[in-house]
């Protein structure tokens, strides 16, 4: 696993982003999978000014990680108060690029059917092909996508029950803004289970700011366990990538032997994008 450390929030963005243009020019029709919430906007900014400079996304596929049960863009309700992850995607990344949009893949949170629809979701990433890239981010409680604390390490795609502190978090962040009332926001979500995000031939975790440090520190120095799962990234057989702010990382004790191997390996020209 490559921990990088950035000394902030837009040095960060613009690593990940480097990572993932790399991925498109050397595979234009890969497939990358994608995450909503606040800390991966910077990444998707530094995509579009790349794609104002030439970077092509005509060919790529994405699949994102997960959608609110009974969220979704949905023509029947006023636009402006949809918090859904659909509509994050297109706001954030999918109307600035020229992506397709039958390439593009959102968990439907409005499916008549949701358990099929997991199913279908899962065979939809294989017939693709899996995914080459997953963007992913922490939240408060440890989670990689919703897999919530308890979640199995082997999960597939599934329905999953939100804890208190996603709630918290998430009105905080996207439905007060809307004056979506906290007890009005969807308690389920589907979700991409852990194991299918380990089958990515490229794991990418970004994370900035304070309030990360701790479970940051918890997820790749602390044991692993379904109690914070991103620390099945401890686990995975590919490439790993995390890429942190300064604030952050400030709770890793190896800190130190993070940066040497960062240094080394740029020495030794193993380094994948340039240093910032
Ligand atoms: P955030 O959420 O980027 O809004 O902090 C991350 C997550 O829940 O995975």
């Amino acid at each position: 696993m490559d921990i990088i450390v950035r000394d902030n929030y837009e040095k960060m963005s613009r690593y990940a982003a480097e990572i993932i243009a790399k991925c498109i020019k050397s595979k234009p029709d890969c497939v990358l999978g994608l995450a909503t919430g606040g800390t991966p906007i910077g990444t998707y900014k530094e995509l579009i000014r790349m794609h104002k400079q030439g970077l092509d996304f005509s060919q790529v596929k994405t699949f994102n990680l997960d959608e609110y049960l009974g969220a979704g863009i949905d023509l029947g309700k006023p636009y402006d108060l949809d918090q859904s992850y659909a509509r994050f995607m297109y706001e954030e990344l999918f109307k600035h690029i020229n992506i397709k949009k039958e390439n593009t893949h959102v968990p439907d949170g409005l499916s008549k059917e949701p358990e099929k629809f997991c199913q279908w979701y899962e065979d939809e990433i294989r017939k693709a092909g899996g995914v080459d890239i997953q963007l992913l981010g922490i939240g408060g409680d440890g989670h990689w996508a919703f897999n919530e604390p308890g979640s199995s390490l082997s999960s597939r795609t599934r329905i999953e029950p939100l804890t208190k502190q996603t709630l918290d978090d998430n009105y905080e962040s996207f439905y007060k803004k809307a004056e979506i009332k906290r007890e009005q926001m969807p308690h389920f979500a589907i979700t991409m289970g852990i194991e299918t995000i380990l089958e990515a031939r490229h794991v990418l975790m970004i994370a900035n700011g304070k309030k990360k440090a701790k479970v940051i520190a918890k997820a790749l120095e602390g044991p692993i366990t379904s109690q914070i799962t991103a620390s099945a990234i401890q686990l995975y057989n590919g490439k790993a990538t995390v890429v942190l702010d300064q604030d952050a990382a400030s709770e890793l004790k190896n800190i130190e032997h993070y940066r040497h191997v960062e240094k080394l390996k740029l020495d030794y020209k193993l380094g994948s994008v340039s240093l910032h």
